[in-house]
């Protein structure tokens, strides 16, 4: 049976989390670090999940899909989470798509990242699962940009359903790459011609608290402090369009101001974790043109800008003896796309 394999990359935001939710705009971009789906249709009414490479003792968990309970049950946390991206957007697809096959799916998730990074891998999974689900039952080319669009917007429902609230900017992201100006009212993900590559570190430190929950904080905050919220989200909001044009006219050192600034209300928000402070605090002081934490917060994903290459590795060596793992040091140009050696796997794939 046909065999799809999808190589997604992860993300990050540069300017504009949290605010994003509130409809503001926001910058993200994929970064050169992937997690690959594969998958096909299989007759009996299960969802079959394998998963590779993931520093996590369960391999396999089987989701039986008359009955809605698990064959083999996922043990831990993590585990639980992703599946509820694919069993939700697999549902969502079929659905909204309204394809009636019966049958059910055998998918394998092969990750070398936890889903707590704060680098976007529910997204991932969430653009990786709709795109699995759109090419097993219908033959289209995902550089068509009406199926891009169409896998961007339910790769999104996936999250906000998961979630709760989740704005279109990690899936519309992931799902087209490179450096993305999000416009979240329209919802769009409009290409920001960068002139140079940023030189850049991207790292995490554990997540604390789930994406959900962080979010909820912020809104549980907005509820206590409705007009200084409000004010601080139409910052980051006035932050980003400044950040566009920093890129755009390749001012460096302007979007390094601009990255602490953006930092520096994200601790206003509540949702800086101790360690990133310190962690940023210190990178600042290495000279650091800007640094910040990136994506939802509670731990998670950070971003540094680097005045030069070698600077870069220097701030590198610094976040890591800070207990930071960096993931890469640049940002990549591409959103998903289908890998052409599938047969590798079909052997691989136990039914
Ligand atoms: C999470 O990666 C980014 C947040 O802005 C949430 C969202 O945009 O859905 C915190």
């Amino acid at each position: 049976m046909n065999v799809i394999s999808i190589k997604i990359p992860v993300k990050i935001t540069l300017f504009g989390e949290h605010a994003v939710v509130y409809n503001k705009p926001a910058i993200a971009s994929t970064i050169p670090v992937f997690i690959n789906i594969l998958g096909r249709s299989i007759k009996e009414k299960k969802l079959i999940i394998e998963f590779n490479d993931i520093n996590i003792p369960t391999k396999k968990v089987v989701l039986d899909k008359i009955t809605n309970t698990y064959v083999l049950v996922p043990n831990e946390i993590y585990i639980s989470r992703f599946i509820s991206y694919i069993a939700t957007g697999l549902d969502i697809c079929k659905n909204e798509l309204q394809i009636t096959d019966e049958g059910g799916y055998e998918i394998r998730i092969e990750s070398t990242l936890p889903i707590g990074a704060g680098l976007g891998t529910s997204a991932a999974i969430s653009v990786g699962t709709i795109a699995l689900c759109v090419l097993l039952s219908y033959n289209k080319d995902v550089e068509d940009p009406s199926i891009r669009k169409i896998i961007a917007l339910l790769a999104w429902k996936t999250e906000q359903k998961v979630q709760g609230m989740a704005s279109p900017m990690d899936t519309f992201t992931i799902t087209y790459g490179g450096l993305r100006y999000i416009k979240p009212w329209i919802p769009e993900a409009e290409y920001i011609n960068s002139p140079n590559q940023l030189n850049i570190i991207v790292g995490y430190t554990p997540k604390k608290f789930t994406t959900a929950e962080l979010v909820k904080n912020v809104k549980n905050l907005k509820v206590k402090e409705e007009k200084i919220i409000e004010k601080l989200l139409d910052i980051i909001g006035e932050i980003v369009e400044e950040a566009r044009d920093a890129i755009i006219k390749n001012d460096v050192e302007r979007l390094g101001t601009l990255m602490n600034v953006n930092h520096g209300v994200l601790e206003a928000l509540g949702i800086v974790s101790l360690d990133h402070s310190y962690i940023i605090k210190t990178l600042i002081a290495a000279g650091a043109l800007g640094a910040k934490t990136s994506g939802a917060g509670g731990g998670g994903a950070f971003i540094a800008l680097a005045k030069n290459k070698i600077h870069a590795t220097l701030l590198k060596n610094i976040a890591e003896a800070l207990g930071a793992r960096i993931v890469a040091m640049e940002l990549y140009e591409k959103g998903f796309i289908i890998n052409n050696d599938s047969s590798r796997v079909l052997k691989d794939l136990i039914v």
